[in-house]
């Protein structure tokens, strides 16, 4: 059961660094504020104090499997999360590990290997106001409460992940990413759009079942494994 057991911190450097291979699968970190959090690509996650759910989950995946997939399923469980905080179907998946919602970014996900266990950390922007967002981000920043005004409970919201995971993790264990791939076609933020890829530049044509993206070039198709995709003009 993932959420179990359960380690709360009021601070620390980054919840990431509070599980280990010898902490039993499902187990989660969580803090009400960072001083030195994590993001993809060597990049800080920054948030104020008290505002955001910042978790981290420890898994083993079976061996074999590609733990890229991990974030998809991680992504698709914060969409799920979203909408259940907004009442609203509306989050979309910038692939591999960005949640938007009205195309800014309110959750960021990263998954790192510790031996053969996965830390999956997730932060959902969820009462900041606008001045306590970060404002030099690749794509906008916004919360919750700046999309719609709302405060909310941050532990309804980790409640609601912690069971939207757990659930969609235990479907990719037994089956790999096809019982989610419709719910992750369906909110594929960069489908259709014009995005650079490392060296390569084309048009986004889906997510396939491997969880790659896929790239339409002018010299074929491309299926991006990983790294990091800029929305082009
Ligand atoms: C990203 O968008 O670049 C990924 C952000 C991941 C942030 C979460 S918050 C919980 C966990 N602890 C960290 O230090 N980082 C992740």
């Amino acid at each position: 059961m993932i959420g179990e057991p359960r380690t709360h911190v009021a601070e620390c450097e980054s919840t990431q660094l509070l599980l280990g291979p010898e902490d039993p699968e499902g187990a989660i970190a969580t803090t009400d504020h960072q001083t030195a959090g994590r993001g993809r690509l060597g990049r800080r996650w920054i948030e104020a104090p008290g505002t955001a759910v910042i978790v981290s989950v420890l898994l083993r995946p079976p061996a074999g499997r590609r733990a890229p997939e991990l974030s998809l399923v991680a992504s698709v469980a914060v969409a799920l999360a979203l909408d259940d905080a907004t009442g609203r179907s509306s989050a979309q998946i910038k692939w591999p590990n960005d949640v938007l919602l009205e195309g800014r970014k309110v959750a960021g996900i990263l998954a790192e290997m510790k031996g053969v266990a996965v830390v999956l950390g997730i932060g959902i922007n969820v009462n900041q106001t606008a001045a306590e967002l970060p404002p030099d981000t690749k794509l906008e920043a916004a919360s919750l409460r700046t999309l719609d005004g709302v405060v909310r409970d941050r532990e309804a919201v980790l409640a609601s992940l912690l069971r939207r995971l757990d659930c969609l993790y235990t479907e990719w264990r037994a089956g790999g990413l096809g019982a989610l791939h419709p719910e992750l076609a369906g909110r594929d933020f960069l489908r259709g759009r014009r995005v650079g890829a490392a060296e390569t530049v084309g048009v986004a044509a889906g997510i396939d079942e491997l969880g790659r993206l896929r790239l339409e070039t002018p010299t074929g198709l491309v299926h991006v494994e990983s790294g990091e995709i800029v929305l082009e003009a």
